[in-house]
């Protein structure tokens, strides 16, 4: 048996893959264009073995989408393949457009072919599992309760809405076309190979280099954090167990402002790196604040613990603990992916803030 994973060279996606083929034998074929956001140093630990099969090549590309369904029968998908950046989606939406909703429906067109042609249990067992974000119900008060599946659509981000959008398709191909999908929308993640534009990974390498903490605004932002393991444990929960055609959001019960996740960030990296300049914290720079940021997501999780026994293992202690140790261990990791590329984004996101 085979699944066919999307974006599996990115943070989530390879955080899965790797999770996947440690508690299964069951083959994953990755589908991934290796934009700048997707490493194959994230999968090395898997060189060499038969039970990963690695493809380079775009989800919006249908002869090879039809290719690859005919040579591997995959059955399943696991959709994490995306454009994810909100600031990215900012200076340049049109990325976003052609991964996120083109892409998604030129990979449900494949997906409804192969399973048309199906038959008997492999066609009553397909699945299409979409993954999505809290980002898509837009942005909460302080006092509002939280996101829950029958949340209004309110996205307020080009990225936000690109992923709306591929949330309505997916939606649509099961109501129309009867296709088996699952989506899931989950809050914040955070842990090892997440790629340091996004707010942790990024205090972590700025910190060691010595250089500032750029906090957006006020900093009061607050945002629903989750250890990527609990991400990827719930995804593979839904995808044995969840209903067909539902939705779960997914969450940490762990809400904290963006200044009390850097000063986080600080004081472990006080007590594991102490540097000689002095407390980290110092470097904590206010600057000037994202284009229409959201203020607060907040994710109601009860259905898919209700449904499904699904609740997080980590507590944020324990992961941000193992999140900046696992960037201490890795270094070279660090350094390979500060490429050119990362520094004319630092230079196009920063210089004029
Ligand atoms: P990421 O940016 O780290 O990785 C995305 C991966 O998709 C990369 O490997 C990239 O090369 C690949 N990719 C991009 N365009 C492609 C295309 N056209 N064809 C094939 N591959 C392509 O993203 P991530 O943070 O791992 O997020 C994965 C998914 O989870 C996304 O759909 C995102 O919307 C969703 N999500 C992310 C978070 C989060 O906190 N990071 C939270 C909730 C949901
Ligand atoms: O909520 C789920 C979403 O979380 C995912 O769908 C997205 O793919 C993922 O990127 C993430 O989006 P955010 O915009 O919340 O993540 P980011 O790490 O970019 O920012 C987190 C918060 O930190 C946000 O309020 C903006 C703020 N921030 C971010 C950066 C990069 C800063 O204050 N300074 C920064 O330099």
């Amino acid at each position: 048996m085979t699944i066919l994973v999307t974006g599996g060279a990115g943070f989530i996606g390879s955080n899965f893959v790797l999770d996947w083929l440690g508690a299964s034998d069951e083959t994953i074929l990755n589908l991934d264009a290796l934009t700048y956001a997707g490493n194959q140093q994230n999968l090395a630990a898997l060189q060499g073995d038969a039970r990963h099969v690695f493809v380079h090549g775009d989800i919006a590309d249908r002869a090879l989408l039809d290719r690859l369904f005919a040579e591997h029968r995959p059955r399943a998908i696991v959709h994490f393949a995306a454009e994810s950046h909100v600031d990215r989606s900012i200076h340049g939406p049109g990325a976003f457009i052609k991964t996120n909703v083109e892409g998604t429906f030129t990979l449900l067109e494949a997906a409804r072919a192969h399973w048309g042609a199906l038959s008997g249990d492999d066609r009553a067992d397909f699945r299409f599992h979409h993954v999505s974000t809290d980002e898509v119900y837009g942005s909460l008060g302080p006092t509002d309760p939280a996101f829950t599946e029958d949340h209004l659509y309110q996205p307020n981000s080009p990225y936000s809405a690109s992923k709306a959008a591929s949330d309505h398709l997916v939606r649509a191909w099961h109501h129309t076309y009867g296709l088996p999908v699952l989506t899931t929308n989950c809050s914040n993640n955070y842990g090892p190979f997440h790629f340091p534009e996004k707010l942790i990974p990024l205090m972590i390498v700025n910190a060691l280099a010595g250089k500032p903490l750029p906090l957006y605004g006020d900093g009061q932002q607050v945002r629903d954090w989750l250890f990527v393991a609990d991400h990827c444990s719930a995804i593979r929960t839904v995808l044995a167990k969840g209903r067909v055609g539902q939705t779960y959001n997914i969450g940490g019960w762990n809400e904290m402002t963006n200044k009390q996740i850097v000063h986080r960030v600080c004081a472990l990296l006080d007590e594991l790196r102490p540097s000689a300049e002095g407390p980290y914290a110092r470097l904590i720079t206010h600057v000037a604040d994202r284009p229409g940021h959201d203020r607060r997501y907040a994710i109601d999780a009860r259905k898919i613990e209700r449904e499904l026994g699904w609740r997080p293992a980590e507590t944020f202690d324990t992961g941000i603990r193992k999140t900046v140790q696992w960037y201490l261990d890795h270094a070279d990791w660090v350094a390979n992916v500060q490429s050119g590329s990362y520094r004319d984004w630092l230079a196009t996101n920063y210089a004029a803030r």
